[in-house]
């Protein structure tokens, strides 16, 4: 019971990689707020019935769960998010943040509303549900956040300009979150994963590449994310901050940061 009487927030918890992490925080004795807003892969509609079937399946395996129906990407979203964690189990001690869309276009043909959407919901959500609870955290001195970038924006991939510049700029926020909570105790890491979701799905495979790509991914399960975010959870992993890590099946890496490489420097300027 690695997380007992820990309380945790999960994002975008009702399907794919969300989904396991929320199961599996739950086993190591979490109590977590499963929130989804439940949209179609095009981001319409607002079922309920996802985030529902997730808390159901904690609650069935002797877990405590509660759900949470709102979007990400505004702060009072983010508030009212936090607060379902605070009304049902009293603190909140981690988030991940997991919501997630793709709106892929090639930048010649994006539109504003393609971009906006992929913004305000990876990277104004991420800010979102971080603003809401690190004064929680900040206050009890403990508390872990875990935010989930792609290799989109750590490395670049063909029409995805919103997405990688959301998740790249998730990677400098996960860093000076790190910073300004180092001294309360509460670290901030990026997991990039790799797995087929419904997201993956819908990724063009006009190309032979990106064929390819994606048939790799298929073979490549969600639930090989979660045990790493329950580790960055836990007390064990205290010292860890401000890294990113891949998961990809039952591989995890740790990427570099971006420093300079070369250097000239001339004295007359
Ligand atoms: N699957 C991959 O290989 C992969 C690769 C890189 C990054 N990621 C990231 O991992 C995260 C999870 O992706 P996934 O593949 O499991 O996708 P998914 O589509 O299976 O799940 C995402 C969930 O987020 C929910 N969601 C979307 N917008 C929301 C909002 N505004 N508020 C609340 N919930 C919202 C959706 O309803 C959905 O249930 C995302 O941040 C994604 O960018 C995934």
């Amino acid at each position: 019971m690695m997380l007992k009487d820990k309380v945790a927030v999960v994002t975008g918890a009702a399907r794919g990689i969300g989904r396991e992490i929320a199961l599996l925080l739950a086993k190591h004795g979490a109590k977590v707020v499963v929130n989804d807003y439940g949209g179609g892969s095009d981001g319409a509609g607002d079922a309920r019935g996802p985030a529902d079937d997730v808390v159901n399946e904690i609650k069935g395996q002797g877990g405590q769960a509660a759900a949470s129906y709102d979007s990400v990407a505004s702060m009072a979203g983010g508030q009212r998010i936090v607060q379902t964690a605070l009304d049902h189990f009293g603190h909140v001690d981690i988030v991940v943040n997991n919501a997630g869309i793709l709106r892929d276009r090639m930048i010649f043909n994006m539109t504003e509303e393609e971009w906006d959407g992929v913004i305000n919901t990876h990277l104004k959500g991420t800010f979102a549900v971080t603003r809401a609870a690190v004064p929680h955290m900040r206050e009890r001195k403990w508390g872990r956040i875990i935010n989930m970038t792609s290799t989109s924006g750590l490395v670049g991939n063909i029409g995805q300009a919103n997405y990688a510049a959301a998740k790249l700029g998730i990677v400098g926020f996960t860093k000076v979150v790190a910073l300004d909570m180092a001294r309360y105790n509460v670290t901030a890491n990026c997991i990039s994963p790799f797995a087929w979701t419904r997201m993956i799905g819908t990724i063009p495979t006009e190309t032979e590449t990106q064929k390819a790509r994606v048939e790799k991914i298929k073979k490549l399960s969600p639930a090989h994310i979660a045990p790493v975010a329950a580790f960055l959870a836990s007390d064990i992993a205290k010292d860890i901050t401000g890294q990113v890590f891949g998961v990809r099946g039952k591989e995890i890496m740790l990427f570099s940061h971006e420093r300079p490489i070369m250097r000239v420097h001339l004295d007359e300027g």
